[in-house]
């Protein structure tokens, strides 16, 4: 009775900005950002591609997808941490401009992991009232709160927009399980404050700016360690080995922290789905890009395990499998 994929869709702003004019940017080399990151290029959002615009023409694709109509949505959840606005909800700008106008729609916050966040709710809905069409979308323009006199998270971050259209089904197709966590006594490790307040007793002295401060080293750490401990944990629900898997689909942060968690996973490379070169770390965006890129490349069939699996700001993480 879970949540089952009907389409997906994803959109990158126009702008693809290099290691090469970063290294103009900070103290900073090509070299360096490849061998610590993998990343190459990452899309930077211009005007006209606000967050709520580029969840929308990520949506919109998924409509095509899924061959249903905007009106036919009951749901739009967005997970975002850089709205336009933060009321109304970068959800309600997304539900006017695709005319869905019989869905009602909020936004989550749970950063990176607010995509799987999500996904996990649009499941709980589809176990009570699986006739309904849940619009999932990660979206971000983290450039619009990224430091870029700050060379430990500027070379990182990257904007775009990722969307996945879910419905009821069988019992044996669509999330199978899914395990969602959080630790909030780590949340100084990976912050963003935010705007600065009007109440002078309720301001923080120490907001310099509402942009993402990270410990990377520290965050590395607990990236690994938690999305393995996710990942081990939700095939154990199921009874199942990582090799039943058919596609993996990680967070994409840092090639290095792909390849330690694959290390301590035993998942070989050509079943996990590598884009970080090309857009950084898109947070809540990340897996949803991810996820239509390897769908529309044909690498998932009817009847596939594919496994998700994010960590994020909060700490927040999880792991997810859906049967294709
Ligand atoms: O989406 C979830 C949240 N985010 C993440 O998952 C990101 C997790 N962290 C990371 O990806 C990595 O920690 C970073 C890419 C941010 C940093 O890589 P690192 O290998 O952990 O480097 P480091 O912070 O340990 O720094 C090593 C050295 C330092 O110099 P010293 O102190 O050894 O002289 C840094 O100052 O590299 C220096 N450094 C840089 N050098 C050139 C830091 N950033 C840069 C840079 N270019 N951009």
């Amino acid at each position: 009775m879970g949540a089952f994929v009907l389409g997906t869709g994803s959109y990158l702003p126009r702008r693809v900005l290099t290691n090469a004019e970063l290294e103009g940017m900070v103290e900073t080399s090509d070299e360096w950002i490849t061998s610590r990151t993998g990343i190459k290029t990452r899309h930077i959002a211009g005007a006209g591609e606000e967050t709520s615009l580029l969840a929308v023409k990520a949506a919109q694709k998924a409509l095509e997808m899924a061959g249903l109509g905007a009106e036919e949505l009951d749901l739009i959840l967005v997970a975002t941490i850089t709205s336009e606005m933060t009321m109304p909800s970068c959800a309600c700008l997304v539900q006017k401009e695709l005319g869905a106008v019989h869905a009602f729609a909020y936004d989550l916050n749970a950063a990176c992991s607010g995509f799987l966040y999500g996904l996990d709710m649009a499941d709980a809905y589809l176990r009570r009232n699986p006739a309904m069409k849940i619009m999932v979308i990660g979206a971000e323009t983290l450039s619009s709160r990224t430091n870029w006199q700050d060379r430990n998270t500027c070379i990182i971050f990257g904007d775009g927009a990722g969307a996945c259209i879910v419905g009821g089904t069988d019992r044996r197709h669509g999330v199978l399980a899914s395990k969602m966590f959080a630790d909030g006594r780590l949340h100084n490790l990976l912050f963003m404050d935010s705007a600065r307040g009007m109440n002078p007793d309720l301001s923080n002295a120490g907001n310099q700016g509402s942009y993402i401060k990270m410990a990377g080293r520290d965050v590395f750490k607990h990236a690994v360690r938690a999305m393995s401990g996710a990942v081990t944990d939700v095939m154990s629900t199921l009874g199942l080995e990582v090799d039943a898997v058919r596609l993996f689909i990680p967070h994409q942060a840092n090639i290095r922290i792909l390849h330690s968690l694959l290390e301590r996973l035993h998942i070989p490379p050509e079943k996990v789905y590598v884009n970080v070169s090309k857009y950084g770390n898109t947070s809540a965006a990340s897996v949803p890009i991810a996820l239509d890129e390897a769908n529309r490349a044909g690498m998932i069939a009817k009847d596939d395990l594919v496994l998700l699996c994010a960590f994020g700001g909060g700490f927040t993480w999880g792991a997810m499998v859906v049967r294709w």
